[in-house]
């Protein structure tokens, strides 16, 4: 007789993981939104030698991350929650927010960790079309918000579609949210989006809204995603102990915390990571204008483009990706992220960019 399992397993989907990893050195590994820069000398060394204790747990209360990230934001160590990746606290803000009878909204396509909320959960999820130009749209996502909404998802800038709005708009949409209802604005990228402003701006809003989780993460701009080290700087400190009280104990191990602590003190590393990061962007972007195709304004490490229209925008995208495949430049198909007829494309080095625009002049 087969195992049986609960319910959720026929709800839950499945993470589309990219493929490529066992494909060796030669290939443009564009699919992930990872940096291309590996970590900075000091952080390996500090993860070096975090390596040489773990005979012991890791620190449970996590108090020099957590102090490291109080002093450069400036909000009480209490109200930072932390995990191995971000993900792990938004699938935690699920365990401990949504049941069945209760609602979760965010826009769609975005991130493809959120359906997963409502499906472990059993609560209801409300997927709200992005606009024309594929950015959140905060008024018909407000419009959704009922009395049975636990959870509210921004995600800013999007994932996949990389398109980011100003703190304007989120101010007068945070306005519309009842303070009962939390609401998370996942900023994964925000390093990378000047109409942010700077990673600071968004802070501000946390002493207003107390209902407010910004959710960030060391695996993109620090270049950390083998570590998964992900933050989340609450308005209220009752959500961090929430998030911690559904998941185990010792969930960020020692290597992590080490690492994270060491990369925030090179932040000039970081910015001239950004600024190389963008002028890349820029040109990859040229690029693909020049191919004829339509891109979204980007505010990430990543662009999202559409293919020519087809009858069949699936198998479009899917000889596309897999020609690219072949070129030895792997890249996310839209279908796989809630879009079809569309690519995602992480910024690479140079040579990787270099190599995914001769690949796409090949096939477009
Ligand atoms: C929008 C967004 N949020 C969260 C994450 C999760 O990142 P991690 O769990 O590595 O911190 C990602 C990863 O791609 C993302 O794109």
């Amino acid at each position: 007789m087969a195992i049986e399992f609960a319910a959720c397993i026929q709800r839950i989907p499945v993470y589309p993981v990219a493929a490529g990893y066992d494909l060796g050195a030669d290939v443009a590994m564009l699919a992930s939104n990872e940096s291309p820069f590996e970590p900075l000398p000091a952080v390996v060394e500090a993860a070096r030698r975090a390596v040489s204790g773990v005979n012991r747990y890791p620190d449970p209360s996590y108090v020099a991350l957590r102090r490291a990230l109080a002093d450069r934001y400036g909000i009480a160590p209490g109200r930072i929650a932390l995990g191995n990746g971000s993900c792990d606290i938004l699938l935690a803000a699920g365990a401990a927010l949504l049941e069945p009878g209760a609602e979760v909204v965010y826009a769609w396509p975005a991130f493809s960790v959120y359906p997963h909320l409502a499906a472990a959960s059993g609560a209801r999820a409300i997927e709200v079309p992005l606009d024309e130009d594929d950015r959140h749209d905060l008024d018909a996502i407000a419009a959704e918000v009922t009395v049975a909404t636990r959870l509210v998802l921004v995600c800013n800038p999007n994932n996949p579609t990389s398109t980011a709005l100003a703190l304007g708009p989120i101010e007068a949409f945070l306005e519309l949210v009842p303070r009962h209802v939390c609401v998370i604005l996942d900023e994964a990228y925000c390093e990378f989006a000047l109409t942010l402003g700077d990673p600071f701006a968004s802070v501000d809003l946390l002493e207003r809204w107390p209902n407010l989780v910004l959710l960030r993460t060391f695996s993109k701009v620090y270049g950390l995603a083998g570590l998964r080290v992900g933050y989340g700087l609450c308005g209220d400190e009752r959500f961090r102990e929430a998030v911690d009280q559904v998941r185990q104990p010792f969930h960020l191990n020692a290597v992590a915390q080490a690492a994270a602590v060491e990369a925030l003190k090179h932040q000039d590393a970081v910015e001239e990571r950004v600024t190389r990061t963008i002028a890349s962007r820029l040109e990859l972007e040229e690029g693909i204008r020049e191919l004829g195709l339509w891109l979204a304004d980007s505010e990430a490490n990543f662009v999202w483009v559409r293919l020519p229209e087809s009858e069949d925008p699936a198998r479009e995208e899917a000889a596309v990706a897999s020609g690219l495949a072949e070129r030895g430049v792997l890249v996310r198909a839209g279908g796989s992220l809630g879009c079809e007829g569309a690519l995602r494309v992480t910024v690479g080095t140079e040579s990787e960019n270099a190599r995914f625009l001769a690949a796409m002049r090949e096939l477009v």
